[in-house]
């Protein structure tokens, strides 16, 4: 059935624009079906490992590991620090299904076959999902090594490329505050330095010109990457509870001459997946049967501020904490 996406207004006439909602997956049933013979089964929580996030998967215990070579309809990462598996264990009480490395727009893929994998993890009842990726600091305050949890997105030229994607509008927000409250208190728990920030997304593959970081940091952006987005946009519509975190690896100063080298910034996030990996961990405890964010215990969204937090500042970090 189509759905209305969004009125636009040309001179007086408010046009309604329409565009067919995301197609239902017929290959989904043979994915799901091809993973159960390896021995997946129900998972509460799914978790996507970015560019140099890969060692996080240490974290998981009893592993069963699967190539996205050999999944049907799966499809394949082809970039540098992003190993390809999908991989199914625990992390704690928890069960979790996690993407060891991603695909991304600049590979070729198109926006539905960037959802695929969440409708997979859908498929075996994924109701929260916890994104890494490897962001560029416009925020003069980050270092290299820097986490930050994502607050908001941005995608300034994200919808012509992302397509159905953003076809949601229903304005309700992208990442969930109860999980980022969550990551708050377990950063301070745990001594973590955590920023949160806002999140531009860009296509790449190329990194962003001066140009472009002056236009992003004028909008507010702490950060940019080139994935995460679309994703996040798919958990929303498949009605997953999201949260995301960046590692800063480069800082963008804007200064005439400025690059960055694609082998520093695998280096920069691997030096930091193992604070990340224990954010993760915690996250997921803080939100499993026990956890305090479960549905059974009482509700604390309240905690740091309104449903995004529009209002609240939009910088902040873990109090007491210092950088490792
Ligand atoms: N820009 C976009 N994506 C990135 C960057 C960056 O500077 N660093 C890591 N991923």
């Amino acid at each position: 059935m189509d759905s209305l996406l969004h009125a636009t207004v040309e001179g007086d006439e408010a046009i309604v624009l329409k565009r067919r909602a995301m197609p239902r997956y017929e290959s989904l049933d043979e994915t799901g079906d091809f993973l159960d013979t390896q021995g997946f089964a129900p998972a509460r929580f799914g978790m996507i490992l970015g560019t140099g996030f890969g060692a996080c998967v240490r974290a998981v215990e009893k592993k069963t590991v699967v190539p996205y070579g050999s999944i049907p309809h799966f499809p394949v990462s082809t970039v540098e620090g992003h190993e390809g598996n999908l991989v199914f264990g625990a992390l704690g009480d928890a069960s979790v299904i996690v993407m060891q490395g991603r695909i991304h727009l600049y590979e070729g893929y198109d926006a539905r076959q960037i959802a695929y994998p969440l409708e997979v993890m859908r498929r075996f009842g994924v109701e929260v999902l916890l994104l890494t990726n490897a962001a560029g600091g416009l925020n003069p305050r980050y270092v290299p090594g820097d986490l930050m949890a994502v607050r908001q997105h941005i995608h300034p030229i994200g919808d012509k490329l992302m397509g159905d994607l953003t076809s949601d509008t229903t304005g309700e927000p992208c990442y969930d505050a109860s999980l980022r409250d969550s990551l708050h208190e377990f950063s301070i728990q745990k001594n973590l330095f955590v920023q949160q920030g806002i999140l531009a997304w860009m296509p790449g593959p190329s990194f962003e010109t001066r140009a472009e970081i002056a236009l992003l940091k004028s909008l507010g952006a702490d950060a940019v990457t080139m994935s995460t987005v679309p994703e996040a946009l798919t958990a929303r519509r498949l009605g997953m509870r999201t949260a995301a975190v960046s590692c800063i690896s480069n800082v963008w100063t804007g200064l005439a001459g400025e690059t960055v080298d694609p082998d520093d910034v695998v280096s920069t996030v691997e030096s930091a997946a193992d604070r990340c990996a224990d954010l993760l961990t915690g996250l997921v405890g803080a939100d499993g049967p026990n956890g305090p964010d479960h549905a059974d215990a009482p509700d604390h969204a309240g905690g740091l501020g309104g449903p995004d937090r529009a209002d609240g500042p939009d910088r902040s970090v873990t109090p007491g904490a210092s950088r490792s």
